[in-house]
């Protein structure tokens, strides 16, 4: 009698040790990161690193270098190694469709950061975490446009940085800044071009504006600190001022951008937070809990010109 309770003592803990396991196995997430491309960038990766560890979750890392392709093969490679989540920062909107359906057909959960897509289905995804790109392009012409205010009738002519060609935030930046500045006719865009986030090209780009002599530049709208960072060597290169012969307005609020606005080289940056880290480590855990998670879940960022960077400076995080 004994050794049959025994034997079925056994058995029971045999049962529940794969159940037990799962339970107590750290969660695993596979990333597929955009690249390295700017300051910002750096920060959002050693904000989801950091926060991983803290949380307790195997974290899988994989630098794309801005290539769509090299994420689809991250993504795969995550789906064959049976990960619990992946989550992604995808470098362009469009073409996500297959590898997303074969994510779901393994039944992973995806989560997207910091940039959206655009799919036919949007159950192909769970959650979105991150910034609303559209309102950051309206609030960088919003202050344009109280500037513009203070010396009506004078037309501006605008240079535009835009990010990376068919990515979320060069289409949604320049979407809410169009908006915005339309309704003050002096204010026109007159080159736009892409500088790929990056302060390499941006500088390039911006020479190539300043070459061109057939109109003054006023106003240079960077979709990032980066490029702006890279354009204002390119207009002190050229013997110009940066924040006073050219106003520069740009987007992220990293570190260097005060620095640069500390002495007096730019005017205003609109703040992207790249801190998702801990946000976005909560929602891996909810999601595969199968807690109900909203759709899209934006953060609140500020704007900060010029007259508040000193003081703001020691504050900034990143
Ligand atoms: O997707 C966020 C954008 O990507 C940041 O503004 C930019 O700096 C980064 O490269």
């Amino acid at each position: 009698m004994i050794k049959l309770i025994a034997r079925r003592t056994l058995l029971a803990a045999a049962l529940a040790l794969p159940a037990f396991c799962a339970l107590a196995a750290p969660l695993t997430m596979g990333f597929s990161q955009v690249g390295a491309e700017s300051e910002w960038r750096t920060a959002n990766s050693a904000s989801i690193k950091a926060a991983a560890k803290e949380a307790g979750i195997t974290l899988k890392f994989a630098d794309a270098q801005q290539k769509q392709e090299n994420q689809v093969k991250a993504i795969r490679s995550y789906i064959a190694q049976k990960v619990d989540v992946i989550a992604f920062s995808p470098v362009v909107e469009s073409g996500w469709d297959t590898v997303l359906k074969e994510a779901q057909k393994a039944g992973i959960p995806v989560i997207l950061t910091d940039r959206a897509v655009k799919v036919s289905d949007p159950s192909l995804y769970v959650t979105f975490i991150g910034s609303d790109f559209v309102e950051e392009g309206r609030k960088a012409a919003r202050w344009l446009l109280e500037r513009a205010a203070k010396t009506p009738g004078a037309a501006l002519n605008i240079v535009e940085l835009q990010g990376t060609v068919g990515s979320a935030p060069a289409i949604d930046r320049k979407k809410g800044f169009e908006e915005v500045i339309k309704s003050n006719p002096k204010l026109q865009i007159i080159r736009s071009q892409s500088g790929e986030f990056t302060r390499a090209k941006g500088k390039e780009v911006m020479e190539s504006f300043l070459k061109q002599r057939d109109k003054k530049i006023d106003v240079l709208y960077a979709h990032n600190d980066d490029m702006a960072i890279g354009a204002i060597q390119a207009i002190e290169e050229a013997g110009l001022k940066p924040g006073q012969d050219i106003v520069i307005i740009s987007i992220d609020g990293v570190r260097g951008a005060f620095e640069a606005m500390k002495a007096g080289k730019l005017n205003v940056t609109v703040e992207c937070n790249p801190l998702l880290g801990p946000q976005l480590m909560q929602l891996a855990k909810d999601v595969v809990a199968k807690k109900p998670v909203e759709k899209r879940i934006t953060v609140n960022e500020g704007v900060f010109p010029a007259e508040v960077a000193a003081k703001e400076l020691p504050n900034r995080k990143y």
